[in-house]
């Protein structure tokens, strides 16, 4: 493809992509795809000869929308929003088009720099302090894996210079609670601690983490000749974005130096408004913090940023020197292959860029304050119904609900959640998760789409109900 063959292919592309978001309100949210069924449109073998583009575009429509799930989709409540805002979108391709690494500050130092800045915005607008130093990586699992090696390097003084875990007298802790993403729980385990060694804090009943049980998991654990490392505290949990009390466990943590790593997913996007920032207080004595604005904020995936209060420590325990990424202008730079796993680095801040500069502050948070206040009145309908419970506390925009019809309880209530928001998903006209909360399933209604308005959560509201009597009248 030459450019100019590319300039024509392009424009087509933007415009089936400028269609695509005009009309995905009118298809169905969930996938109607039976498993299989995309694989056996495509021919087994790949094309000897080179295929003329329209025929590949064709096949967008042909073969891969109607295999997809719509998360850009007004009506898409499930797991969590996962917004592209059409100028992140362009960053994106600007990104790729431009088609250059970061292994090192002098590969691209417009990609470095501008990865700084706009990481430094973000540290801004989200009320952090300038403690924080931010870097992007691909996502929240990533962080909490760079965060939970940076630990266990800091309380073994860098066992990675010397015989590593596997040399240390005694095993390393790390606490988090049932709540935790489950990303948590696959860092440790890949980050070395082991099983047995990844404790399960209790939690209240508003699912927030316990200080005082974690405390007494740190005591017990002394007691055994055990090391504590870590704790990971959530603000914004994916079930049900409980709140752990950051700044009682940072308390406990600073007290017996243990690290303690913040994963603000999916909440963090909500602290570029103002009034929301209660609920990470005390983020200023954590050591480490993840949030994703490839969620809720509006960045096309993927996109996570990772701060950090010490980065000579970070950089001590990623960095590499081989001869062949070494520049002179190193001493007076920094090289972002050192604060992180990976070495080749994507321009991600591109898409962060384009997508701030393009929206300005206050549309971002006029946007999820639009969420917020929709949330609050989608809890309000469902508490006002009788049968009907909001289950958690509802501080951001996710609303955990289960209707209990008299009589229904243990298994035959959980075949009736499932039935009906079944039914619901199935309808195509709206897309929601079920999850497990205190050994019973429940739904999550997630708002937070760009496109969602309150008349789109009206409709959600009419459309469970009717769902629910149906399931229960086929059911009875
Ligand atoms: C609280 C929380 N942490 C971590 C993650 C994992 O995010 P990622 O897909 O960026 O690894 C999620 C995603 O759902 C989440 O909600």
């Amino acid at each position: 493809m030459t450019p100019e063959e590319f300039r024509a292919a392009g424009h087509r592309l933007i415009d089936w992509i400028a269609d695509y978001r005009t009309r995905v309100a009118d298809l169905p949210v969930m996938a109607q795809t039976a498993p299989g069924e995309v694989k056996a449109l495509l021919p087994a073998e790949p094309p000897l000869a080179p295929e003329p583009f329209a025929g590949i575009l064709g096949d967008l429509d042909k073969i891969v929308v109607p295999g997809l799930s719509h998360w850009q989709h007004p009506s898409f409540f499930g797991y969590f929003p996962s917004n592209g805002l059409l100028a992140s979108v362009l960053g994106d391709f600007a990104s790729t088009g431009l088609g250059v690494l970061g292994l090192s500050w002098q590969s691209s130092p417009a990609l470095t720099e501008i990865e700084e800045v706009v990481t430094d915005w973000m540290r801004k607008m989200t009320g952090l302090s300038d403690a924080w130093s931010g870097v992007i990586h691909d996502t929240a699992s990533t962080c909490t894996l760079v965060a939970l090696m940076c630990a266990r390097e800091r309380v073994t003084n860098y066992s990675l210079s010397r015989g590593g875990l596997q040399a240390e007298k005694q095993p390393l802790v790390v606490y988090a609670s049932a709540h935790s993403h489950s990303s948590v729980d696959k860092a440790a385990l890949l980050a070395g601690f082991g099983r047995r060694n990844v404790r399960v804090v209790a939690h209240d009943s508003n699912y927030g983490m316990r200080a005082a049980a974690l405390e007494e998991a740190i005591q017990r654990d002394l007691a055994a000749g055990l090391l504590p490392c870590a704790v990971v505290a959530t603000t914004g949990t994916t079930t049900s974005t409980a709140l752990d009390p950051v700044e009682d466990l940072a308390r406990v943590a600073n007290r017996h130096g243990i690290w303690l790593h913040v994963d603000a997913a999916m909440a963090g996007s909500a602290m570029i408004v103002p009034e929301c920032r209660w609920m990470w207080q005390g983020i200023e004595s954590a050591d480490s913090l993840v949030l994703n604005p490839h969620k809720w904020l509006g960045v096309a995936f993927d996109c996570s940023l990772y701060y950090v209060r010490d980065p000579e420590h970070l950089i001590r325990v990623m960095s590499t020197h081989p001869s062949y990424l070494q520049s002179s202008a190193d001493a007076q730079v920094k090289n972002l292959r050192d604060w992180g796993l990976p070495l080749g680095r994507r321009f991600r801040a591109l898409k962060l860029w384009f997508m701030i500069r393009e929206q300005g502050v206050t549309a971002l948070q006029n946007r999820l304050r639009r969420d917020l206040e929709n949330a609050q009145w989608f809890a309000g309908q469902v508490r006002n119904t009788p049968g009907w419970s909001v289950l958690a506390p509802v501080p951001l925009q996710t609303i955990c609900i289960r209707q209990q019809p008299q009589g229904l309880e243990g298994e035959a209530l959980d075949k009736h959640t499932l039935g009906w928001v079944d039914r619901v998903n199935r309808s195509g006209a709206a897309y929601l998760t079920p999850a497990i909360l205190d050994g019973q399933w429940m739904v999550r209604v997630s708002i937070g789409a760009i496109l969602t308005e309150r008349e789109h959560v009206e409709a959600l509201w009419k459309l469970i109900r009717r769902e629910a009597e149906t399931e229960r009248g086929a059911s009875i």
